[in-house]
């Protein structure tokens, strides 16, 4: 992989050390300016980011939800860490398997048969590795329009919008010592179709999550479904193929990781390691194709463990060397129109996509925020031309095509700003090598080192928090960076943390649409207080709000979600690496106990926790297990758990989970 030497390059060395102090120390002293000035005086009290005397930030300027005094609102009791076969939630809370790998989503579908697997049966049958979730209403009557359906709200009968990120070829098929699993033609379909998106409807009924099996926008989305391309870039000659040789219709979506919804009622997907799926040496393409081979290196393309391109030429970077343009993208849904053909948006740039927030203001543009999920890679934004119309859904619906995409740097005082990628701006031109704007999005990544953006420690997900309108960012980990800055303080960050970002305004009411921003650390991944071997090695403890259990501190977060309450929901990919159960940890964002998680809900032992999305009501959550039993040498014949179903003839099988409270209330309260 071919890597930029960042800038402001610090060594890593007990100098390196030294730099990093006063960079941190600055950062604190600045926000300690920062705050005394937004609280009007008010002393606002702050841990220090220094090595070895970490504790959170607290809050810049309090919103009030909390009245100052009262602990924790999150009222659950704690789950211990652990690391088992099963999943585990908090007492008083249900938490019941409602969707997994291989369950048919049609009325009449084909049963899991996992040792006969075919692209026919899982195109009708629930994807693999279940990602990002999105709840889109739908209202009691059938009549509805697609408008009345979301604006409903209904929290016990909805679309259930779930990605599909990925499979384990050797946890997916039953594939005898020294074979090759995913090699065979049948094999090979099933694998692409288990890729992708699916939409079911699901109904709550008794207090339990149901598959409504026929609903009839329950839909399968995969590497096989026809896509339109739309944007700066549709049409341009690097998007084109011999089987699309205008570049206006792409065959398929993989990768798909995280997602967002739009105001309007269309669900967004981010196409994030689509690199696994192509073969092919970068170097043999070079003198043909310069600036694919120095992207496809950029991406990691070159052997894929999969064999897509063993039955089609397209999945060869060698005989097609434009394919791989025409995935990274964030591909917009329609679930209200079963018949709708998804899009993806050139305008949001490509990239390894996590997350598409969108924020939106009557009559203002609207904001998308995505991470590039790498190493050093960066943060987006995107900010459309045309204006939100909160009364008219179809004014919307084609917004994501022309904007500005602009991308993060963070200065080690505390202040930010976003720099538009926008084309015949200083080192954006054609002699740059941007020839034009449809290059710059084709290549984000080289656009944003151009203009001296902040690498960061694996950007996952961001969120708006619908309390204090600021935006959190997970960073989930990075063993790859040569220099550290004050957003990304770790030279070897195996634990992860977290970013609050404040966009200029009150809490409640911030502009997203500013160039200018102000952040701070939320919390520092890993042992408050001691990471073990790692400390001696540049890193910096974990750091959380006050009075954390020995339960409630985490490693690598991920994804996220916020309650109505406005509470973070963070769930992490990585833990097990620690000895220590994936899951979910919930925290204040204001208030006495902001930043100090408590532990909701833990994962079967090799599974990842994804997609936590709330009801509108804030009664239920939905969360995906993704790869479970997939833990040290693991294969399909010998998983760590056979969760969900712990039946000898069935492998593990990832599995969306809806978490209601016994009693009927609001998840957390
Ligand atoms: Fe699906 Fe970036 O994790
Ligand atoms: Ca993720
Ligand atoms: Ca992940």
């Amino acid at each position: 992989m071919t890597k930029t030497r960042p800038r402001n390059h610090i060594d890593r060395n007990a100098e390196g050390q030294d730099h990093f102090s006063a960079i941190a120390h600055r950062l604190i002293s600045r926000r300690r300016f920062m705050l005394s000035a937004l609280a009007g005086g008010t002393v606002a009290a702050l841990g220090s980011c220094a090595p070895g005397s970490i504790s959170a930030i607290k809050p810049a300027d309090h919103s009030n939800a909390l009245p100052v005094g009262v602990e924790s609102s999150l009222g659950f009791p704690e789950l211990a860490h652990g690391l088992g076969q099963d999943h585990h939630v908090a007492d008083g809370y249900t938490a019941e398997v409602l969707a997994r790998w291989g369950d048919p989503i049609f009325a009449g579908g084909p049963a899991f048969s996992p040792r006969q697997q075919s692209k026919g049966d899982q195109l009708q049958q629930f994807g693999d590795n279940c990602d990002y979730i999105a709840y889109l209403p739908l209202a009691d009557d059938h009549s509805a329009n697609a408008w009345q359906h979301f604006n409903s709200r209904n929290s016990s009968h909805g679309l259930l919008c779930v990605n599909h990120e990925h499979t384990r070829l050797h946890m997916m098929f039953d594939t005898p010592a020294g074979g090759n699993p995913g090699a065979s033609v049948s094999e090979i379909g099933a694998d692409m179709a288990a890729h992708g998106h699916s939409l079911l409807e699901i109904r709550r009924i008794d207090d339990s999550w149901q598959v409504v099996l026929n609903g009839n926008l329950n839909r399968r989305i995969s590497a096989f479904t026809p896509m339109r391309i739309s944007g700066p870039a549709a049409g341009h000659p690097r998007l084109r193929t011999r089987e699309d040789p205008k570049a206006d219709r792409i065959i398929g979506t993989f990768a798909n990781c995280g997602g967002g919804v739009t105001p309007w009622g269309t669900v967004l997907t981010a196409e994030e390691n689509f690199r696994k799926f192509f073969n092919g040496s970068p170097e043999k393409i070079r003198a043909s194709h310069p600036r694919e081979a120095l992207m496809h290196e950029r991406f990691d393309i070159r052997h894929s463990e999969h064999h897509w391109h063993t039955l089609y030429d397209r999945y060869d970077i060698e005989k097609e060397p434009h394919e791989p343009n025409r995935f990274g993208w964030v591909v917009e849904i329609n679930p209200y129109d079963s018949t709708s053909t998804p899009i993806k948006r050139t305008a949001l740039g490509r990239f390894q996509h996590e997350a598409a927030t969108v924020v939106a203001k009557d009559q203002q543009p609207v904001a998308v925020y995505s991470g590039d999920d790498s190493p050093n890679e960066y943060l987006y934004r995107f900010v459309s031309s045309g204006r939100y119309q909160a009364q008219e859904r179809e004014a919307n619906l084609e917004l994501l095509d022309q904007g500005t995409l602009y991308v993060a740097r963070f200065a080690d005082d505390g202040t930010g700003e976003w720099l538009p990628l926008v084309h015949g701006t200083k080192g954006l031109t054609t002699q740059d090598g941007f020839a034009s704007q449809a290059d710059i999005l084709i290549d984000a990544r080289l656009a944003a080192d151009a203009v001296g953006a902040t690498r960061m420690d694996r950007p996952e997900d961001v969120e708006t928090n619908p309390l204090n309108d600021r935006v959190y960012v997970s960073l989930t980990k990075n063993d790859e960076r040569e220099a550290v800055d004050a957003a990304n303080p770790r030279l070897i960050n195996p634990y992860g943390h977290m970013l609050e970002i404040s966009p200029p305004g009150t809490d409640g009411d911030r502009d997203h649409l500013a160039t200018h921003f102000t952040w701070n650390i939320f919390l520092m991944g890993g042992r408050p207080g001691n990471n073990a071997e790692s400390d001696t090695k540049h890193t910096i403890h974990g750091s959380y709000g006050d009075n954390i259990s020995p339960n409630g501190w985490f490693c690598n977060p991920d994804n996220i979600a916020f309650d109505p309450q406005g509470r973070i929901w963070v769930a992490t990919d990585g833990f097990n690496d620690f000895g220590v159960h994936d899951g979910l940890w919930a925290a204040d964002t204001v208030g006495d106990a902001r930043a100090t998680p408590k532990h909701f809900f833990g994962c079967p032992i090799g599974a990842e926790l994804c997609g936590p999305c709330f009801s509108p009501d804030g009664k239920s959550l939905f969360v995906a297990v993704q790869h479970p039993g997939d833990f040290g040498d693991a294969s399909f014949a010998n998983p760590a758990t056979r969760w969900p179903d712990f039946n000898d003839d069935l492998p593990p099988r990832a599995s969306v989970v809806a978490i209601t409270k016994q009693d009927g209330g609001e998840i957390g309260s």
